[in-house]
């Protein structure tokens, strides 16, 4: 069973003419303790399909199921997740502690133990008392975290859980976040620009463009199978070199003095080294770069 899945999820926001379709025909399917990472360029539709997953707006079409549990005739189906949401507000004449507090109220209970925990898991220890009117960007984004986790659910839902945040703040949520989910054994599903950060935290990604899903898959896997990793080459003499690789490889001219760049898979290397030994090329030195998330994502929403 999935713990989070949807079926032809669409969302189209006005009518007629100011018809805007935000999310069109998503289907996505995540299993239990996965991190996923939700990529997407401004206005694809990440925080739509958020609000969409949290029952939070009525799709235009589709379903939504946590743990096999339809959200739209099953309220108990969001109880079983967690989540913070851009632009997620706070009582600004209370303090942390007490917007904790009215939040757990509403989810029934409020477990002062646990929220200890959490206030020091988010690095508010000290602050919490300090009303949220007069809390940082990131510090109004750690007890958004606080918030979510309360209730202890299976499943968490971020929006952009590092936005805001300073360098080491980023880090110290990456930690939390995989803590989360490799101790803890919850879903993560997030979303976020941040495509080193979520390349080293997530195992899965999608990534939404004009509210189509574009790719979807295992982090390695997507990248292993991206056209066009690079490899650098320093050769003598470069006309040389390039008339020995031009037909097989698309080539362009490098950065720097005798230096040539080709598109070309890591399976090709050899060959390569090979068509430049047998053309009487030296060479110098060799660089095969992996595509990154940010190649990847750019080469795709392009
Ligand atoms: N309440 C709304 N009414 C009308 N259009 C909306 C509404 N909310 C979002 N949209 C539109 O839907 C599209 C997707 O917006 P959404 O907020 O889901 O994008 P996003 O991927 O979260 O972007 P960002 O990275 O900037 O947060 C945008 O074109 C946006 O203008
Ligand atoms: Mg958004």
């Amino acid at each position: 069973m999935y713990a989070i899945e949807c079926r032809q999820l669409s969302k189209t926001y006005g009518r007629g003419r100011r018809a805007r379709h935000a999310v069109r025909g998503l289907n996505l399917s995540i299993e239990p303790q996965q991190v996923f990472g939700f990529l997407g360029p401004n206005g694809a539709g990440k925080t739509t399909t958020i609000r969409l997953l949290l029952d939070l707006i009525q799709p235009t079409q589709g379903e939504v199921y946590i743990f096999g549990q339809q959200v739209r005739r099953n309220p108990a189906a969001v109880r079983q997740v967690g989540a913070f949401i851009e632009g997620a507000s706070f009582y600004p004449y209370l303090s942390g502690w007490d917007n904790l507090m009215v939040f757990g109220r509403t989810f029934g209970a409020f477990d002062t133990h646990r929220a200890h925990e959490l206030i020091e898991a988010v690095g508010l220890k000290g602050r919490e008392k300090d009303k949220t009117g007069k809390y940082s960007t990131g510090m109004k984004q750690r007890l958004g975290i606080a918030t979510a986790l309360l209730h202890d659910p299976p499943v968490l839902i971020l929006d952009e859980p590092t936005s805001g945040l300073d360098p080491a703040g980023i880090r110290e949520m990456r930690d939390f976040i995989r803590q989360l989910a490799r101790d803890q054994g919850k879903t993560v599903f997030l979303s976020s620009h941040q495509l080193s950060e979520v390349q080293q935290v997530c195992d899965h990604v999608g990534i939404i463009h004009q509210g189509q899903l574009l790719a979807e898959g295992e982090v390695a896997t997507l990248l292993k199978n991206a056209s066009n990793p690079q490899l650098t080459l320093e050769v003598k003499p470069l006309e040389q070199a390039r008339a020995a690789l031009i037909g097989k490889w698309a080539v362009q001219a490098g950065s720097g003095p005798d230096r040539l760049v080709i598109s070309a898979p890591y399976e090709d290397i050899p060959a390569i080294i090979r068509a430049l030994v047998a053309a009487d090329v030296d060479v110098y030195g060799m660089e095969h770069r992996q595509t990154s998330l940010e190649d990847f994502f750019l080469s795709v929403t392009a």
